[in-house]
């Protein structure tokens, strides 16, 4: 079975098309931070309009990687929720009305499920049960995965989500939006134990998350080096080891409770997904954690954590492949617990 996948909840376009035998046979990504990059994060109404005009070309696109035609394409999957709603509905309409026309099913899929199977997209195997990781802009979460479908919620964060914080840290740092990625770079000139950064609720038992408080805490030591300087501005040095000793509290954090979670569940499989679960130093720390505890992580590659079409077209296909589609009404969903979706098998 060949589905076209079809990523729109936030501001990438992102399309692919997956074959159930061969696997991932080509996608294309349309990223739109140029466009935002001057508001500082994502503005709703400018991205549904981008969408729009980055679907179709990226849909020839993947068909010409592929070398195959529209005829060959047995069923359509976009994103149904959770995201941005103008943007979800340029998916849904668009992905739903080629389905219409070329007559063949369409299914909507939860971006939350296409970045926790995402790893499946790679060589090495996973198999149910896992812990996975949900570390996203978005999103913070530890689910135990028994299957597709099959989701319980462990712990999520009470505020920010991971990602949220490096965005939003960044931009007290003057980097750029999205600020994961710079936060990293710039970390790595940072000297290691000049800061020490708290580990949000770290010290008592559960595996919920909270980040705005990290975020407060970095925000008063910018503050603190700006008293310090003589031109009242954080030194490079200063703004380095910042972004050094956030980075370290959140790995910290999110290892402390991966580990629990692990623990808690007994199981020996971590998966790690979303934007942030491309952070170098997260992998890292969380690849000795799990060897203590005798357990494995994997993860997909650094283009498949942060939004993207395959994904979608491989959650798609697997609930395609269960009997699985919908009917003609477009219902984007906002708001959308993963713990409602149906289980596969
Ligand atoms: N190397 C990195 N280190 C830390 N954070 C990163 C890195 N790369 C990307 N991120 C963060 O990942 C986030 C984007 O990830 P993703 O595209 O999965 O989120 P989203 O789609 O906006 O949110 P959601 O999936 O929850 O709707 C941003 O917050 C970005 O700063
Ligand atoms: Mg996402």
């Amino acid at each position: 079975m060949i589905v076209l996948g079809i990523e729109t909840s936030c501001d990438e376009t992102g399309i692919a098309l997956y074959d159930s035998e061969k696997g991932l046979l080509s996608d294309a990504l349309f990223s739109q931070i140029d466009m935002h990059i001057d508001y500082g994060g994502v503005v709703p109404e400018l991205a549904s309009r981008d969408h729009i005009q980055r679907v179709l070309p990226l849909i020839n696109e993947v068909l010409e990687q592929a070398d195959i035609s529209k005829e060959q394409i047995d069923a359509v999957a976009y994103t149904r929720g959770p995201g941005l709603v103008g943007a979800l509905m340029v998916g849904a309409c668009i992905g739903k009305a080629l389905a219409w026309a070329w007559g063949i099913p369409s299914v909507g899929v939860h971006h939350m499920e296409g970045h926790l199977l995402a790893p499946m997209l790679e060589e090495t195997p996973v198999a149910f049960p896992f812990v996975a990781l949900l570390v996203s802009g978005g999103h913070t979460q530890l689910v135990q995965v028994d299957g597709i479908g099959r989701y319980t919620l462990l712990g999520e964060s009470v505020d920010d989500a991971a990602g949220e914080a490096f965005d939003k840290v960044a931009a007290m740092l003057g980097l750029d939006y999205p600020g994961g990625p710079a936060i990293a770079r710039l970390a790595g000139q940072g000297v290691e134990g000049r800061f020490r950064f708290p580990r949000p609720m770290t010290d008592r038992p559960g595996l919920d998350f909270s980040f705005s408080g990290l975020k407060t805490y970095t925000l008063n030591t910018v503050a603190k080096c700006r008293e310090e300087a003589s031109d009242k501005e954080p030194t490079d040095q200063d703004r380095a080891d910042i972004a050094r000793a956030f980075e370290e509290a959140v790995v910290a954090t999110l290892t402390i409770k991966c580990r629990r979670a692990l623990q808690q569940t007994g199981m020996k499989q971590l998966i790690i997904a979303g934007g942030v679960s491309a952070n170098q130093s997260l992998r890292a720390s969380l690849e000795s954690m799990v060897e203590k505890e005798g357990a494995v992580l994997r993860y997909a590659r650094p283009q498949f954590c942060t939004d993207n079409g395959a994904m979608i077209a491989y959650a798609g296909c697997q609930r395609l492949l269960a009997g699985q589609s919908d009917g003609p009404e477009v219902v984007p969903v906002p708001r959308w617990p993963m713990e409602e979706l149906e289980p596969v098998s």
